[in-house]
């Protein structure tokens, strides 16, 4: 069987990210086509932590052991990020919470890390607006503004040296949010590097943004020496203002879709020296984050399988480039 993944052996790993229901409902999906999977949540801290804060490991192992049944990959998703971390962890001591970090850590390398070979160490930590650099997080209030490099120090002593270490986030083709990242990351890097890559989220829509705008940025990612994975692609039929709801795809945008996917996908290979890895976020137009947002309870048809879980044109499209 010849599937996404294979199409692709000599350019970069293929990922989706998975969960609970996909697993069930997409597995030979998964199996076909992918070689690299990312937890969609089950690595964050609010779905690892029970309400007394211990660990639940259950929704990670049944994925991990799927990972580890299937010969999957995982990109480990995440260990400082603003968002989904419950916040009176931050009711702790300093010294308290950088501990239960360090511990984190370990504990994630200990019961994954034999088919964990990368993690996005710091999540979304710049500001999108022009107004401020670094994103307002309890992590920035408690640790200052180089707590990034201070996480990066502390994952880096952590994990072997062939774990690579990822800065991950959004809009990151945006010339002014771009730059940055670029910042951070040097800024990181600049006695010693840290970061080994960058995950370019690839949260697009059909219009935006360009694709001029992504090949700007993989060029100045990989000028700083970094590996690049595209982390999270997914595409929506609507622009991001877009509130409509429609019952079913225009067909007019089904072709869109079809055409930029090929667009995307021959960026990507043309950039393989840096690239090693394109994870979609998601596996069908069945499930996907973007039902509920930035519209609740509306179909986007952001990937390259329908609701039915049939391959769609996008996918035949950029088997065939
Ligand atoms: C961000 C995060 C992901 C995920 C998506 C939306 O991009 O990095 O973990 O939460 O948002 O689902």
């Amino acid at each position: 069987m010849c599937g996404l993944k294979d199409v692709y052996k000599d350019y970069f790993k293929i990922g989706a990210a998975i969960n609970s229901v996909t697993v069930q409902n997409d597995s030979d999906i998964i199996k076909e086509h992918f070689n690299s999977i990312t937890f969609e949540n089950q690595m964050k801290y609010g779905v690892l932590f029970n309400e007394k804060y211990e660990y639940n490991f259950a929704g990670a192992d049944e994925l991990y052991d799927f990972a580890k049944a299937n010969n999957l990959e995982i990109r480990g998703h995440n260990f400082v990020w603003h968002n989904q971390t419950p916040y009176h962890i931050f009711n702790k001591s300093k010294e308290e919470v950088w501990e239960l970090l360090a511990n984190h850590i370990k504990i994630m390398y200990e019961r994954y890390g034999d088919i964990t070979k990368c993690w996005d160490v710091v999540n979304e930590a710049v500001e999108d607006k022009s107004s401020a650099y670094l994103r307002k997080s309890p992590w920035l209030d408690m640790f200052g503004d180089d707590y990034c490099k201070k996480v990066f120090e502390l994952a880096r002593n952590i994990l072997p040296n062939n774990v690579q270490l990822f800065y991950n986030d959004y809009n990151e083709y945006i010339p002014e949010k771009r730059d940055k990242i670029a910042k951070l990351i040097n800024s990181i890097n600049k006695d010693g590097k840290l970061v080994d890559g960058v995950g370019m989220q690839c949260h697009v829509n059909l219009y935006y943004p360009t694709i001029d705008l992504v090949k700007e940025a993989i060029e100045l990612y990989a000028s700083l020496g970094l590996r690049i994975h595209i982390t999270e692609m997914d595409m929506s039929h609507f622009r991001f203002d877009d509130t409509r709801i429609l019952e079913a795809p225009d067909p007019h945008l089904e072709e869109l879709h079809t055409k930029t996917y090929g667009d995307y996908f021959k960026v990507f290979r043309e950039y393989s020296d840096y690239i090693d890895n394109v994870t979609l976020w998601g596996v069908s137009d069945s499930y996907t984050w973007l039902d509920n947002f930035p519209v609740k309870n509306r179909k986007n048809w952001p990937l390259l399988f329908d609701e039915e879980g049939k391959a769609k044109p996008a996918l035949y499209t950029i088997m065939d480039i």
